[in-house]
């Protein structure tokens, strides 16, 4: 399956050191983070208590902490600092003639298993 990419916005709207937030489609939203030179897409819903807050998060470093109950999260890997616990998913970026692309989540976010009623 091809992996398809989803134009966000032009690289020069994303603000410095804070996040914005986007639609990505029906389910799925990514916070991104512009640091330094870098761009780093993460989910926008804290896989800890389902709240889509993450762009409203806290950075420090390559990390963001949630701004509800303070998890941190790597924005390179997602994971927490300690290596344990929730992880927090991350989306891969594509820059193109000043534009920001992001990979479009192949999984589903609500897999109800219609298959379990069948
Ligand atoms: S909802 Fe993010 S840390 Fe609890």
């Amino acid at each position: 399956m091809k992996t398809e990419f989803i134009k966000l916005c032009r690289e020069s709207d994303l603000p410095s050191g804070r996040g914005r937030r986007f639609m990505i489609d029906d389910e799925n939203e990514a916070a991104v983070f512009k640091i330094g030179g870098e761009i780093f897409a993460v989910d926008n819903v804290c896989p800890h208590n389902h709240v889509p807050e993450i762009f409203n998060g806290y950075i420090e470093g390559h990390n963001v902490s949630c701004p509800v109950h303070g998890f941190t999260f790597s924005l390179e890997t997602g994971l927490q600092p300690t290596g344990f616990g929730c992880r927090l998913r991350t989306f891969r970026i594509v820059r193109e003639d000043g534009w920001i692309l992001i990979e479009k989540p192949e999984e589903s976010r609500f897999d109800f298993g219609a298959d379990a009623y069948e």
